[in-house]
């Protein structure tokens, strides 16, 4: 029997697995932070009374995001990815939101436009070993960053406020964050923090490609000669140059899809999303 059922803390050791073998970047530290965002909003599916998929939400303000949507190899292809899905799609509905949103990998999509979600624009994972020397020019992290502006800029741009995201980044001491600032004017920020498998930058927002730039060549000098992980949008020309020029090469793509209402996104801005369950 197909079940499905409430996220809990001790789900999170088995959300890890799932992302592991699906050979994704997840820490137990992303995981925790899933469901401290949405705390009634994660799920997990059990099959006979075993654990075999999750799917998690986040809803900001209007819009809501479905990410870890996981399952089993063993238990594919039974209508499990669909009952999380209906099961995310009910809840960020009843909380209200008139749009979701997902990054969906080429294994999701089918099932994902047949539940009336449709193709936005076009993300590509770039991974590799990163050949940047190391810059020191914008404000460094030993001075707290000014997350209220932040915040404020970051919904600016995107139309929605994700301050709850920033304030969850804010009490997580492995966050990394650099921003530019004219004076007290907000130009752009970037975030990266530990992965699985590498370092994870994002979110990454930018008032101009100038300032886009700076930053990310900024936060990746950091990581000269380690691994990192960026998603990128196709049509940001100016960013994915930037990803060439360091040493990271496509790893895969990502296909950012939306049910209910669209909002335009302002892609020239988007240097590198926050992370594929919740933009
Ligand atoms: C994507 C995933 C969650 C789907 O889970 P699932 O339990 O196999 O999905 P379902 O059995 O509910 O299939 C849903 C529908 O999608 C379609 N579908 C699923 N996989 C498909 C495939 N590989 N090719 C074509 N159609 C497919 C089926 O037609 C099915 O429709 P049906 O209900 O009419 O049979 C699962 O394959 C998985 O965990 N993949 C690895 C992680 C991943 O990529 N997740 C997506 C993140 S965006």
């Amino acid at each position: 029997v197909l079940h499905i059922r409430s996220m809990t803390r001790s789900d999170l050791l088995f959300g890890g697995e799932l992302s592991r073998q699906a050979g994704w970047n997840q820490t137990a530290a992303d995981w925790q932070r899933f469901l401290t965002l949405q705390p009634d909003g994660c799920f997990v599916a059990e099959l006979d009374d075993q654990p075999i998929g999750t799917a998690t939400t986040c809803l900001f303000e209007h819009v809501g995001w479905i990410g870890m949507v996981l399952v089993d190899p063993s238990a594919r292809r039974q209508g499990v990815g669909r009952a999380l899905m209906n099961q995310a799609i009910r809840y960020l509905e009843s909380h209200a939101a008139n749009a979701i949103r997902l990054d969906a990998t080429p294994m999701g999509m089918p099932l994902y436009t047949s539940l009336g979600f449709t193709t936005q624009y076009r993300l590509t994972r770039f991974a590799g070993k990163i050949q940047c020397p190391h810059v020191k020019n914008k404000e460094e992290d030993s001075q707290e960053p000014p997350w209220e502006q932040i915040a404020t800029f970051d919904a600016n741009l995107i139309g929605y406020s994700r301050q709850k995201l920033f304030h969850q980044l804010e009490a997580e001491p492995e966050i990394r964050t650099l921003v530019d600032q004219k004076g007290q004017e907000m130009l752009g920020y970037v975030c990266t923090r530990p992965g699985r498998l590498a370092v994870y930058v994002g979110p990454c927002m930018a008032s101009s490609p100038e300032v886009g730039e700076g930053l990310m060549r900024q936060a990746l000098g950091r990581y000269h000669s380690q691994e990192v992980i960026i998603d990128v949008p196709n049509d940001n020309r100016r960013a994915i140059e930037v990803m060439a020029s360091v040493g990271l090469k496509p790893s895969r793509e990502l296909v950012r899809m939306c049910r209910g209402e669209t909002a335009p996104e302002p892609i020239e801005s988007l240097w590198a999303s926050g992370d594929p369950a919740k933009g």
